[in-house]
């Protein structure tokens, strides 16, 4: 290593579930990338999520928080969060905690996957901090439960200038803003209202309006007349799913959670209990999750070249992983990007 070898001081959240493999597939990947590029990573690895809460009592310890406080930049894998009772997320306590307002998911074919819809490429951004995800949650009465929905004008404006200034720079011709306006009059229509302010800013860049139930119904129909999806937090987690299964499953789609000054990398997919432990999860959501993350730690060569070795990967289609149709485990494909690298 050279003496002008950069080192990135990262936070790593392996996470639970498929978290850990996937994790150390995306570390193993992002180092190759680095020594051919000439920067170095240090990781500073906590174990956070239910896994973490079973094993030392504590789900997000103060001691991950500060390390993401000081490096600015983080990658986590998957963490579970119990359905009904029980913790809360850590995700939505982070994004909450860093202010990571912008949840951008790129969705973008890869060669060789075998689709309904060959040569997807579109972006959702999702606003990350608000709507019902704000878990302001009270039972009136054993009968009745509340969950408040909270939009505001400056969660809705920022997330539409993230997406705007997004395409504006990055050639995007089209922005659908994603709603239910029809119903929730006052909430999505202050989400609309602030989009619609935004889009007048950008007279170069197309701006639509959908609903959201028949957004469902547009994306398997048609969804190449997407290009730019920007919505509120529910409809955007949704609707990440939903497209991910256009180009070939969640262990595809990567992400970022963005903010002011930190960023928090990761993939759309959740802990998949089912092949935990089994050297079947696909890491490629990681891998592009750390590929986003390059970028954005400028990094663009490593990030290049890792990208350019995962679609070699899926251009030869010898190994790739079970879930999109593939016969190869977690650790063989990962060796098959660094031989790529
Ligand atoms: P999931 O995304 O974990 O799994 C859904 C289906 O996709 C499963 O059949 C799973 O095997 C498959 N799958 C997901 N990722 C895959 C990968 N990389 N390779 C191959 N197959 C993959 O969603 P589920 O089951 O609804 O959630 C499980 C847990 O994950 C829950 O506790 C949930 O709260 C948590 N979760 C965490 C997220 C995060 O930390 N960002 C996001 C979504 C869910």
């Amino acid at each position: 290593m050279s003496a002008l070898t950069h080192i990135h001081k990262i936070t790593l959240i392996p996470g639970d579930g498929i978290g850990p493999e996937v994790a150390a597939a995306m570390v193993s990947v992002v180092e190759a990338a680095g020594k051919l590029t000439g920067c170095a990573f240090e990781w500073h690895s906590f174990e956070c999520g239910a896994e973490a809460y079973e094993k030392n009592g504590e789900i997000l310890p103060q001691a991950a928080l500060d390390s993401i406080a000081a490096d600015k930049v983080a990658i986590k894998g998957p963490t579970a969060t119990p359905i009904g009772g029980g913790f809360s997320s850590i995700n939505v306590a982070m994004r909450k905690k860093f202010d990571l307002y912008n949840n951008f998911r790129p969705v973008k074919s890869l060669p060789g996957i075998k689709t309904n819809y060959p040569g997807i490429d579109m972006i959702i951004f999702r606003e990350n901090t608000e709507d019902l995800y704000a878990g302001l949650e009270v039972m009136i009465n054993p009968d009745i439960a509340q969950s408040l929905k909270i939009i505001t004008r400056k969660g809705s404006t920022r997330i539409a200038r993230s997406a705007f200034e997004y395409a504006k720079k990055h050639g995007r011709k089209k922005i659908h803003a994603i709603h239910k306006a029809n119903i929730m009059k006052k909430s999505d229509g202050l989400f609309l209202e602030c989009c619609k302010a935004v889009a007048a800013e950008y007279p170069e860049i197309t701006y639509a309006e959908h609903i959201v139930d028949n957004t469902c119904m547009q994306l398997v129909m048609n969804p190449y007349q997407y290009d730019v999806i920007l919505t509120e937090n529910l409809y955007g987690d949704i609707l990440s799913d939903l497209c991910s299964g256009l180009i070939g499953g969640l262990g595809l789609v990567p992400g970022a959670n963005l903010g002011a000054d930190t960023a928090i990398f990761e993939a759309v997919h959740g802990s998949a209990p089912d092949i935990a432990g089994q050297d079947k999860a696909n890491p490629t959501a990681l891998i592009q999750s750390a590929v986003l993350m390059l970028h954005h730690i400028d990094e663009a060569e490593a990030a290049n070249k890792l990208q350019a070795a995962v679609e070699k990967v899926y251009a030869e289609g010898k190994s790739t992983t079970r879930d999109v149709g593939g016969s190869v485990g977690t650790k063989a494909f990962t060796e098959a990007v660094i031989a790529a690298l």
